[in-house]
């Protein structure tokens, strides 16, 4: 093996294609940025052109790039040490953030796991609900199922992929899949036929609660991303739903797990999503477990952590020979460069980014997208805090959807890179989720940059 060289540009970007293998990317087409440097909300490349991030590197970064504040833990820590093990031992960044995330969270949910990604903060709570329903008085080992939403998804290890529901994500793995329950996909865009929003939720919910009828005994634990299923194509849920359905998991004496990895740390406008519904109001309401990731480290380094209540971690405490150990573990769970780069998190939302500071910007940032919602391709424009989708359709009366192939939205965000603005297509969906920090400017131009691309690929379309 060399050791490590200055690669030229073309050497980076041929190895970048037949070496790399990219997330969610057809590799034989791939044609990605290559970064070299960021700062604030701004991308460089390797050839120096600059990109304003729409994507918030994947809806983690929260602050920007070069945050003062951040880079400055991660150094301090740097030179105390980078790495201990979380089996036997700890370190005072890692113990001051689970801490912080205990007292921010609602009710009892005072204990945090920390892993390393979404989707193995999610397959703890998973695992950890499993196991709690086989050491809890009396046992109920007869619960092996999970209740999920329809188009959920919750992570790419094979126990997130069964409880997701996306099938193109997932069909072609289903041998190897567990059961699921799996109800409707509550959406307040594409309503159920003949009804309005309210009547839609009640019906929603009534599916959910003949699930539950016929399947709570067997049932481990309701998952469910609150709010907004960011995944499916940013399917909002109508008001009322999440609510409705905790209720019917607190009737049916279930456990419930909210999936906040990218709902969460104040993505929506609330620092925990659940808080839209009030549900952090009400004890008896509070989930189980609440799945917190991507923007944990405001989008520096991995790390995730899943909170639980009192009630799962008492039923996991007894003696060594009882083996009611959770035997599980990740080799860099609470890595200090990273919980000090959440701790810094933590005090930026508590000086500089404060959720009520925040409204403005949500406000403004709603006033910018106003105009896309003209356009003739534009169904639906939906947003929740600094989270928002624009989705296209072929024909607005019946909402239908473009076909897969003709991908409407990498057409957009190709012309959008050409304009030196980065946003990532989903679907016939494109996603809008700009760090928080981005400016007024910033969020002018992103948006009607975004406008102009969509009216030049309409304009095309139309001639076509
Ligand atoms: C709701 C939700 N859960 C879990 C995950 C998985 O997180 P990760 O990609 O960090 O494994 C994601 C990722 O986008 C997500 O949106």
């Amino acid at each position: 093996m060399e050791p490590t060289k200055k690669l030229s540009n073309d050497d980076l970007r041929k190895l970048d294609k037949t070496v790399v293998w990219h997330a969610f990317s057809q590799m034989s087409e791939y044609d990605g940025l290559i970064i070299d440097s960021a700062s604030g909300c701004w991308l460089t490349d390797i050839d120096g052109n600059r990109y304003l991030d729409g994507t918030s590197a994947l809806w983690c970064n929260l602050f920007g790039h070069q945050v003062p504040e951040i880079d400055s833990a991660i150094r301090n820590q740097l030179s105390h040490v980078a790495h201990v093990t979380n089996l036997g031992m700890s370190h005072p960044a890692t113990i001051q953030l689970a801490e912080r995330l205990a007292d921010l969270a609602p009710g009892e949910l005072k204990h945090v796991f920390f892993s390393g990604d979404g989707a193995s903060a999610v397959e703890v709570a998973m695992k950890l609900a499993f196991q709690f329903w086989r050491q809890c008085d009396p046992p109920a080992p007869q619960r092996t199922k999970f209740i999920a939403l329809g188009d959920a998804y919750h992570g790419d290890t094979i126990g997130t992929v069964s409880v997701s529901g996306v099938s193109r994500f997932q069909s072609l793995f289903s041998p190897l899949l567990f059961e699921v329950v799996r109800g409707p996909c509550p959406d307040s865009f594409r309503l159920p036929v003949g009804m309005d929003p309210t009547q839609a939720c009640q019906w929603y919910l009534s599916e959910y609660r003949k699930l539950l009828e016929q399947h709570a005994d067997e049932t481990v634990a309701v998952i469910v991303e609150p709010m907004i299923q960011g995944a499916a194509g940013f399917v909002t849920q109508p008001r009322g739903f999440l609510r409705g359905l905790a209720e019917l998991c607190r009737e049916f004496g279930l456990l419930w797990i909210a999936d906040e990895i990218a709902v969460g740390m104040g993505r929506t406008g609330r620092f925990f999503a659940i808080e839209h519904e009030g549900i952090h109001n009400d004890p008896s309401l509070v989930p189980d477990f609440i799945c917190l990731g991507k923007g944990l480290t405001g989008g520096y380094l991995a790390m995730s952590a899943t909170l639980c209540s009192t009630r799962i971690w008492n039923v996991f405490l007894g003696s060594h020979a009882e083996l009611k150990t959770f035997f599980h573990g990740h080799t860099y769970g609470g890595n200090p460069l990273a919980a000090a780069a959440g701790n810094a998190v933590m005090d930026l939302f508590q000086s500089q980014y404060s959720m009520e500071k925040l409204l403005p910007k949500i406000e403004y940032f709603q006033r910018c997208l106003e105009p896309l919602k003209g356009l003739a391709i534009v169904g639906d424009v939906r947003q929740l805090g600094m989270m928002a989708a624009v989705d296209f359709v072929k024909d607005r009366a019946t909402k239908e959807p473009f076909g897969w192939n003709e991908r409407i939205s990498a057409r957009i965000c190709k012309r959008l890179l050409e304009k030196g603005i980065w946003l990532r297509p989903l679907g016939n969906v494109i996603p809008i989720l700009p760090p928080l920090s981005i400016s007024g400017d910033d969020l002018e131009l992103l948006t009607r940059s975004l406008f102009e691309s969509v009216l030049e690929v309409q304009e095309e379309l139309i001639r076509s």
